[in-house]
């Protein structure tokens, strides 16, 4: 099985990233060939400052890496070591209607909130769906905001192959977890850095701190029972307490008349940043000696796009071959 997936270098790696990409990332590397890339041409998007865009790519890599990609084990590269990613972008543009691009959700939304209708933001489907049409992938992990991408993707090759009269490319499917598929922001909404309602996973401490204080909560006493739907709070204690904690904070949680002190918001929001750390200390620690190597993190990725490059060989001859370049 052949499994792939990107994460753009736009900004911040928040818990949102972990539990509803990267921890499945980790997980499936030991179930087949896994392609993990940092998405830098995708970021460009957004991103419109070099040493700006440079910098999030290298965090990003060692974000990858200090969580559990392991780079011996998966290729971790860089969109932009692969040339063969915007050739095929562009061949694959040239059977996909406007239309599905008119349409698209994430594009309609970015504008929306104010983004500018460039034609990088317009294409962007088309890059992704070259990213994944690359290396006959089998399974894309990612979140429930990408499954459209990945039914164009399908429709696109579905349309190519029948274009050119073969099976030039294997159609993916998306893995979404239904359990992460959405982690709340602190404000309820998708936690999103667009949003800027994040937890950030290699903040400062004080950040984190800060950014975990400021959880949404409603105005329930103390003492008595607290609401536990729509309550982002609660999702995310929910989420990264292990089974055993969370049943007993969820008592807590639900009890009338229970003491202040440990059945206050303020006591369950220092649950969740107490769990913050016990989770995530090691891979910030990891963290911060990666980005202190960058040679290292270097050599690492020009490692990961030989590899990927070695899988896209045979797929970009069938493309040439059946389009007659
Ligand atoms: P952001 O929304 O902060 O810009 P990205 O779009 O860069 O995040 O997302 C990177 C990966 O993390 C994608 O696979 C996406 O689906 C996943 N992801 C991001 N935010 C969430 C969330 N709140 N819940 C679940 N998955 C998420
Ligand atoms: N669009 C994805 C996101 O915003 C990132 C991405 C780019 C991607 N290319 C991809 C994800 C290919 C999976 C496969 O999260």
């Amino acid at each position: 099985m052949r499994i792939l997936s990107g994460v753009q270098s736009s900004g911040k790696l928040h818990i949102g990233n972990y539990y509803g990409a990267i921890r499945e990332f980790v997980r499936l590397q030991e179930e087949g060939e896994a392609l993990y890339f940092i998405a830098n041409l995708h970021a460009l998007n957004s991103v419109r400052d070099g040493k700006l865009a440079r910098r999030l790519t290298l965090e990003t890599a060692a974000a990858f890496i200090a969580l559990g990609v392991d780079p011996q084990r998966a290729a971790l590269f860089r969109q932009s070591d692969v040339p063969e990613i915007p050739e095929l972008n562009w061949v694959l543009g040239t059977v996909v209607p406007m239309a599905d691009l008119e349409n698209a959700h994430s594009y309609k939304d970015k504008l929306a909130r104010g983004a500018s209708p460039d034609f990088g933001l317009f294409a962007y489907p088309v890059l992704m769906a070259a990213d994944i049409l690359l290396y006959d992938t089998d399974v894309v992990p990612v979140g429930r905001d990408q499954k459209q991408h990945l039914e164009l993707t399908r429709d696109w090759a579905g349309k190519f192959n029948r274009q050119y009269g073969g099976q030039v490319f294997k159609l993916p499917k998306e893995r979404i977890r239904d359990e992460t598929a959405v982690i709340p922001g602190r404000d309820g909404q998708k936690m999103s850095k667009t949003y800027n309602n994040t937890i950030d996973l290699f903040g400062t401490d004080k950040e984190v701190e800060k950014q975990v204080k400021s959880v949404l909560t409603d105005s329930t006493p103390p003492e008595a029972a607290k609401p536990v739907d729509q309550q982002p709070l609660y999702a995310l204690l929910k989420l990264a307490l292990s089974e055993s904690d969370f049943a007993v904070i969820d008592a807590r949680w639900r009890a009338a008349g229970g003491e202040p002190k440990s059945h206050g918001y303020g006591a369950f929001k220092q649950a969740l940043l107490e769990a913050f750390h016990g989770t995530f200390d090691p891979a910030r620690a990891r963290y911060a000696e990666l980005m202190a190597d960058q040679a290292e993190l270097e050599r690492l990725l020009t490692a990961g796009a030989q590899k990927a490059r070695a899988h896209a060989a045979p797929v970009m001859a069938r493309v040439r071959l059946a389009v007659g370049l």
